[in-house]
């Protein structure tokens, strides 16, 4: 395929995309959902009534993600974007494995586990590079929350915003790695696919939204992404 063909192209990824990276998946064999109840560890009441344990947990994700790193197909998509700028990335990944792998454009729909954010001062902190927080205090002495969507949260707006301008305007819309079944997320494959987009997935698994793919490609990201893209 050659990118050059399209204008505007959108990679749309979830946690599939990080699994040969050796990120866990949410759902399916080994995910972190089927070891966790998310009602203790990936919601406001939870952290509400226990942040030492939420932030445990956030931590731990911070941990694994620092012990693996980018894999080919998140290199491959940095390299198209170098070749063709119009080409953005719409992750429901808290990882920043993209971002590792020198991507530009990257849009978090779910946020990222390498911030914090004040609830009572609306301040985003950024903290990198380590497995632990570098603080779970703000200044002010509140509590810091990762800045991530974590269940019955509201998505950021602005950050819906473009991700559905950006999708509704593809012309190649391809999707790796994702169940599909988390909203709004869950929605962006029909709205690329309602809007003339020539659409395709990577997924060694069928997905819920599977039919309605102009093309669908049973392999692993980096595999799918290689047999696509090499010359
Ligand atoms: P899921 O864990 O629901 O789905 C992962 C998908 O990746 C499945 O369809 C797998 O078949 C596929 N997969 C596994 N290995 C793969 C590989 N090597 N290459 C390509 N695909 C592979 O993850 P998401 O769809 O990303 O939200 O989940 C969406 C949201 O649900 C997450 O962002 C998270 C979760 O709850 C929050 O935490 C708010």
């Amino acid at each position: 395929m050659d990118i050059q063909n399209y204008n505007r192209i959108v990679f749309f990824t979830g946690a599939g995309m990080s699994a040969e990276s050796g990120v866990p998946t949410y759902r399916g064999r080994g995910g972190i959902w089927n070891e966790y109840k998310w009602e203790e560890y990936a919601c406001e009441s939870a952290f509400m009534v226990n942040p030492e344990a939420v932030l445990d947990f956030h931590e731990l994700r911070r941990i694994e993600a620092l012990k693996c790193n980018p894999h080919k197909g998140h290199e491959i998509i940095s390299q198209l974007q170098n070749k063709h700028s119009n080409t953005h990335i719409v992750t429901q990944n808290i990882d920043g494995m993209h971002q590792r792998a020198d991507s530009k454009n990257v849009i978090e729909l779910h946020g990222s586990i390498w911030r914090m954010r004040c609830e009572s001062e609306g301040l985003i902190i950024e903290d990198l590079d380590r497995g632990n927080y570098n603080k779970r205090h703000c200044n002010c002495g509140r509590w810091l929350r990762p800045d991530i969507i974590w269940f019955q949260d509201m998505l950021n707006e602005k950050t819906v915003q473009k991700a559905t301008e950006l999708i509704g305007k593809c012309d190649l819309f391809i999707s790796i790695g994702t169940s599909a079944v988390v909203w709004p997320a869950a929605g962006y494959p029909k709205l690329a696919k309602s809007k003339g987009a020539y659409c395709l997935e990577i997924n060694p698994e069928t997905t819920e939204l599977s039919s309605i793919y102009d093309k669908t490609i049973r392999s692993k990201a980096s595999e799918g992404l290689s047999d696509i893209f090499s010359n």
